[in-house]
């Protein structure tokens, strides 16, 4: 999987970029807020149809004008397509227009096409924080190798919605109690296809994270374990009614997994530590591109921001050497001095400033 080519036009801080990235190591340096991250949200655009961390499509477009565009050409094997996304501002909303070589394509649909497993700073949320950054780990990378995933998520999200509202308007006595017996049979069997996905996932991450994770902190050990829903999730959906009537909500189902992280056979979330959780967090994301590249046939493209910081001079060399693999990466940092000399020598390097980006010097 290679970004051969990557257009923006207005997007965030960058009013015009044409970048034709190297094939193995891309490695960008540039002071805080000069587009580090910008970039690699908009190559991480490309592979998960929406960004991965802005709230609104209306916070990517730029001041030049009411529209945003991402332009690109990916190569998966030996096919090349041209990926545009253009975010157009239509009064109080954003519209997203997909194409695929000009033709237009779901949202949904777009996933698949251009793979990458993407690490930064937001990620940290992963060990610390709740359980909903925990989920979007699994649906980054499920949408991007599964078949239908992203659809299944969409469609359960609306079945929750619904679900919700009816237990609503049954609790007021605008519905009868009967109204939600479609809504449970659609909830478990969409959150049944979810949690076995991702179940599955968790499954094959095990072993590559814990094996990452040990070369980089030099011994520690990291255990990752799925919580998803019960097995029978009709049957707990139905016995849960009465509870999810009075509160007005869904209480069982995938909308509720984790994924419980281990460190020393503690729970890592209480005690580690900021360099740890950075480990451990890099460890998922390697151990996520080995896994897409086993099921596709294909190494994803790995975004990497701001990867070292934190991280002891120990943890740093380990880490750059597991980069050692074939395929297309692409670090971002504030710096060059964390960074070896044969990996400078090995690296594309550019610098960015102000949305732009260029030779160093
Ligand atoms: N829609 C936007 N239009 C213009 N500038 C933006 C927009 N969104 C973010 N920015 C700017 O982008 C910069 C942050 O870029 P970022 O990539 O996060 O920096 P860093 O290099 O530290 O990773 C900030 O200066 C911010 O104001
Ligand atoms: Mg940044």
């Amino acid at each position: 999987m290679h970004l051969i080519w990557l257009e923006l036009r207005n997007y965030r801080n960058y009013g015009h970029l044409d970048l034709e990235p190297g094939p193995r190591l891309n490695l960008f340096l540039g002071a805080n807020g000069q587009g580090k991250t910008n970039l690699l949200e908009s190559v991480a655009m490309l592979a998960l149809s929406s960004s991965p961390r802005a709230r609104r499509d209306a916070e990517l477009v730029g001041p030049l004008a009411p529209e945003a565009r991402i332009a690109a050409v990916v190569e998966s094997g030996s096919r090349r397509a041209e990926i545009r996304i253009s975010i157009v501002i239509d009064g109080e909303r954003a519209r997203r227009r997909i194409e695929v070589d000009g033709r237009p394509r779901r949202a949904v649909d777009l996933p698949g096409l251009f793979r990458v497993a993407l690490f930064w700073p937001d990620d940290l949320n992963l060990v610390k924080s709740g359980p909903e950054h925990r989920r979007r780990l699994l649906n980054q990378m499920l949408v991007q190798v599964e078949a239908g995933y992203a659809r299944a998520l969409a469609r359960y999200a609306r079945v929750l919605e619904q679900r919700n509202s009816l237990l609503k308007q049954v609790w007021s006595g605008d519905q009868p109690p009967s109204a939600l017996e479609v809504w449970d049979l659609e909830l478990a069997k969409l959150g049944g296809e979810i949690a076995g996905a991702r179940g599955r996932a968790v499954a094959a991450l095990r072993e590559g994270a814990a094996a990452a994770h040990g070369v980089i902190s030099g011994g520690e050990v990291l255990e990752l374990e799925y919580q998803g829903p019960p097995a029978d999730l009709l049957s707990a959906v139905e016995n849960s009614r009465r509870e999810d009537l009075r509160r007005g909500s869904t209480s069982v189902g995938p909308h509720r997994d984790d994924i419980l992280m281990r460190l020393g056979g503690r729970d890592a979330r209480g005690f580690a530590s900021q360099g740890q959780q950075r480990t451990a967090v890099v460890s998922v994301k390697l151990a996520e591109a080995e896994l897409v590249a086993s099921m596709t046939g294909e190494r994803p493209v790995l975004l990497l921001d701001d990867v070292l910081s934190e991280l002891d001079g120990d943890r740093r060399r380990a880490l750059l050497e597991s980069l050692g693999e074939p395929g297309q990466v692409v670090i971002t940092s504030v710096e060059a001095e964390p960074f070896p000399a044969a990996v400078i020598g090995s690296s594309v390097v550019r610098c960015i400033e102000a949305g732009r980006v260029q030779a160093c010097g």
